[in-house]
């Protein structure tokens, strides 16, 4: 019988050193070049190379400053600042490649849903349907207050407006263009077929979207959709819209009752249980030698940035960490920000943390657990968590880039492939089949998207 297999996604932002504050000074880090095209084809070129099923760029429109209630410390230390365009970089990563795709974060709570729906089925038509959309809420007041909002709106309604926000561009994506409307008819002088182009006429409590969708249907029409949710909310709206979910853990135990958790919350959606795919997140740090590797650990936590951290983690969790001592237990809240985030060192039923302890565990990877071993040793930590903890793929964080993901695709992908739980080659066409299987272009039949109703219903 064919073993469980795999995917992989790599975790990056268009920032230098997005997710390891500090390392951009790293003398194998080459991020500082992310203003640059070359720096995005070459990594997109090494994350093919290593059969990946997608780029992950995550994003943020504001500036980490919740610490001293100042954006000095993110400026010092380049905290996800200079954040640039996630969208911009792809169309020149799709021309070098021929089957990674590529998942842009944008925040529901910021942008408009007629525009979006545009913008991502251009991406899908220009990427041959290689494009997925990380579905955010956001989490720095900083967005809000630059975005035309008097403060960062509560949790629940950004997820509200998010659920709203989606209603809308399934009709645009689903609904609006009918198959074969665009008839190319040369002798009748005929673009497209009128009476297959219609209006979704949305009314509702945040938006009101007469239409028609802008563009014609792409290869997956509706992109793939990520999503990264860990308050009870924020579970509930991935399991009813996402495809993928992405989630940070610190053992095994705990990705274990993440993953019975949002399979139970899926079902209960009316979808099937593998029809959400779990991405945990991981950092590799790999030696020829397990020693070898823990002092290449070493040797990184030297490079990392302690306010820089300590900033990056007051944004995530809405706590000013520059009013803590160092030594001080983190307090358990409840955030507006990234629950997650705070949960990981509030909710660790093994040991409470020190900011201290917590900024050495953030620096690296965003706080995400740490594979460090030789090549063998990481791929065996993979299949446990694949097998034991009902992950379906890994989120790949890096420390240097794109190095790590070099060395990630040189050393441990060619031993996941010799264990047979790793693709040779790539399955199908689209994202979505690579992610689901051949013949599964379009969104399951069984999500919300779909259960809306039909076209000749509604029209
Ligand atoms: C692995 C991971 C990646 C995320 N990436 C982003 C991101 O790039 N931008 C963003 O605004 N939020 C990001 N988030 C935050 C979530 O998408 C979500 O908006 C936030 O966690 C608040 O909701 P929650 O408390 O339900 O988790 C990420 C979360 C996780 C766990």
């Amino acid at each position: 019988m064919k073993k469980k297999q795999i995917h992989l996604n790599g975790f990056i932002q268009n920032s230098p050193s997005p997710h390891s504050t500090g390392l951009w000074k790293h003398e194998n880090d080459r991020g500082t070049r992310h203003n640059r095209l070359k720096y995005w084809i070459d990594t997109a070129k090494t994350l093919e190379r290593g059969k990946f099923d997608a780029m992950f760029i995550a994003d943020v429109l504001g500036t980490y400053s919740v610490y001293g209630n100042s954006h000095d410390a993110a400026v010092r230390h380049a905290v996800q600042l200079p954040a640039h365009d996630p969208t911009l970089v792809i169309p020149a990563m799709a021309a070098a490649t021929e089957h990674l795709g590529f998942a842009p974060t944008i925040s529901t709570t910021y942008a408009q849903p007629y525009s979006l729906a545009r913008q991502l089925s251009t991406l899908d038509h220009l990427t041959e349907g290689r494009v997925a959309w990380n579905v955010v809420t956001s989490y720095l007041e900083s967005e809000a207050v630059n975005l035309g909002l008097d403060g960062r709106l509560p949790k629940a309604l950004r997820y509200d407006r998010a659920d709203e926000f989606l209603e809308v561009v399934y009709k645009l994506w689903e609904d609006s263009w009918e198959e074969g409307a665009v008839l190319h008819d040369r002798e009748k002088d005929i673009f497209a077929d009128a009476d297959k182009v219609h209006m979704i006429n949305h009314q509702g409590e945040f938006f009101n979207v007469p239409g028609p969708h802008l563009v014609e249907p792409s290869p997956q029409r509706t992109p793939v959709l990520f999503q990264a949710g860990a308050s009870p909310k924020g579970r509930d709206f991935a399991a009813k819209h996402a495809e993928a979910v992405f989630t940070k853990n610190h053992s095994l135990d705990a990705l274990t009752a993440y993953t019975n958790d949002i399979r139970e919350r899926t079902i209960a959606q009316g979808r099937n249980a593998d029809d959400v795919l779990i991405f945990p997140m991981i950092l590799p740090i790999i030696g020829a030698t397990e020693a070898e590797a823990w002092q290449k650990y070493e040797d990184l936590q030297n490079n990392v940035s302690y306010e820089g951290t300590a900033s990056l983690l007051s944004g995530h969790t809405g706590i000013d960490f520059s009013q803590y001592d160092p030594d001080q237990y983190i307090e358990d809240i409840e955030t507006e920000a990234v629950q997650g985030n705070l949960d990981m060192y509030t909710k660790d039923p093994d040991r409470r943390w020190t900011l201290r302890e917590a900024v050495k565990n953030h620096g690296l990877g965003n706080g995400t657990v740490k594979f460090i071993g030789t090549p063998e040793q990481i791929a065996d930590r993979i299949e446990e968590w694949s097998e034991v903890g009902g992950a379906d793929g890994f989120n790949i964080a890096q420390t240097y880039s794109p190095g790590t993901f070099k060395e990630f695709v040189d050393h441990v992908v060619p031993e996941l492939q010799k264990r047979g739980i790793y693709r040779t080659e790539y399955e199908g066409e689209t994202l979505r089949e690579n992610m689901f299987g051949k013949g599964r272009r379009y969104l399951a039949g069984n999500h919300p998207a779909k259960r809306t109703k039909t076209l000749s219903e509604r029209y």
